[in-house]
């Protein structure tokens, strides 16, 4: 396939971006079966150029190449940086350097990463929000504030007389084809809900936010900033995103009730049995919904799936080594690409010698950002019947937390006096 030089995208307006055909893997955690594409666009009016975003420094040569074909560097007034990760900003340094007379338009969050990748004493920027615009003549980049898709600092730019948004990463892929247009390039739809469940799923509540300021722009084209320009039925793609986004469980239930989710593995039936009086405890706290999983059958992903709709959430591992099992820690290493942060955490299991795995659960519970309200339970091989009810009590208070009906202790000023230490 012949590559191509900068393509115009609408009247005035082209892709100068790059293509990566051979990247397999993009950020560590990102795997792409045929490469990813930087793209960069460039916008005329009649009072100067704006260029949207660069591309990954290793492929600035290129960029160049299809800007030079398009703009003469004195004429660009505007670089706006819609997001300021290296693969959009590799080539903005020397960019600024060949045309010293435009402004960078940057949301606020931006900054602090400006100055990082810029060493340079007087940056001549513009911090931009929601309702701001630059105005290039017969041209005006109306600025969206849309934080966290997927970094704090995402903005998407709106080309108002074009009805085009330039998006960022969000509705993007790595997906690299050279014939740029979704209704041209091959088949990217496993790459696009690939892209959204591994790069924006852990933000959906971002995404619902922004899909709110997105949703009622009269849209003729989506360009995102890796992979295909979406032409063909841009509506659709925001549509799949809020299908994605969207919350099911409360959803499809109907009921306010609180999710609390009890996971356990057991080698001898007695962490078991600790699952079921914490699940029995749970129960018996009206406005919880409690479900019982044996993490035995492996397989993290439909668990995925649930914990991110779940309000609690409690573990239970024997302790093995001195360790909890490994398929609790597969399925604990599997939760970055969802938000967790402030949900509820438990921990308890049975063990033979030594009971390492409750407060290693609870540790990385906490690192996770999840509040751990009760303290989990330990019962040393088979639990006896106060074992059993110290973990009933634990499902009880977890759905009182859980339900904002939490048992505070509460202490008189005679018993707080009463266990002060006497005066040296
Ligand atoms: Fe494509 Fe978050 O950079």
């Amino acid at each position: 396939m012949k590559t191509p030089g900068a393509i115009e995208i609408a009247p005035g307006t082209h892709w100068i971006g790059a293509l990566d055909p051979g990247l397999r893997e993009f950020d560590i955690i990102l795997r792409t079966a045929n490469g990813t594409t930087y793209n960069s666009y460039c916008v005329r009016g009649e009072f100067g150029v704006a260029v949207i975003d660069t591309v990954k420094a290793s492929h600035a040569d290129e960029f160049f190449s299809r800007l030079e074909e398009v703009v003469r560097y004195d004429e660009i007034t505007t670089i706006v940086l819609n997001h300021l990760e290296p693969d959009h900003t590799g080539a903005l340094p020397e960019l600024m350097r060949r045309a010293p007379r435009a402004r960078l338009y940057i949301s606020a969050k931006a900054q602090m990463m400006l100055k990082a990748l810029v060493k340079h004493d007087e940056l001549a920027y513009t911090i931009v929000d929601t309702g701001d615009f630059v105005e290039l003549g017969n041209r005006t980049l109306h600025f969206l504030n849309t934080p966290f898709l997927h970094w704090p600092d995402t903005q998407c730019t709106w080309l108002a007389q074009q009805g085009i948004l330039f998006s960022g990463d969000v509705f993007g892929c790595h997906f690299c084809d050279a014939r740029l247009f979704n209704d041209q390039a091959g088949d990217f739809r496993f790459s696009f809900e690939y892209y959204y469940a591994h790069i924006m799923r852990p933000f959906r509540e971002h995404v619902l936010n922004a899909l709110a300021l997105i949703e009622p722009l009269p849209l003729r084209l989506l360009a995102p900033a890796h992979g295909p320009i979406l032409r063909d039925a841009p509506k659709s793609y925001i549509q799949r995103y809020r299908q994605l986004a969207q919350p099911l469980l409360h959803n499809e239930t109907g009921s306010d009730n609180k999710s609390l989710l009890v996971f356990y593995i057991s080698s001898y039936g007695n962490t078991q049995h600790m699952a079921q009086a914490v699940r029995d405890g749970a129960e018996s706290i009206p406005g919880v919904r409690v479900s019982l999983y044996d993490l035995q059958v492996g397989g993290d992903l439909p668990f995925v799936d649930l914990i991110e709709e779940a309000d609690g959430l409690a573990f239970g591992s024997p302790t093995i080594n001195g360790d909890a099992v490994k398929p609790v820690w597969d399925l604990l290493s599997s939760l970055a690409v969802i938000k967790v942060r402030d949900k509820l955490g438990a921990s308890f299991g049975s063990y033979g010698w030594s009971g390492e795995a409750v407060n290693m659960i609870e540790d990385r519970l906490r690192g996770l950002k999840l509040r751990v309200p009760v303290k989990g339970v330990r019962a040393r091989l088979i639990p006896t019947e106060a074992e059993l009810a110290s973990c009933h009590e634990l499902g009880r208070q977890l759905a009182r937390h859980l339900t904002g009906c939490v048992e505070h202790n509460i202490i008189s000023m005679s018993e707080l006096l009463a266990q002060e230490p006497p005066h040296a």
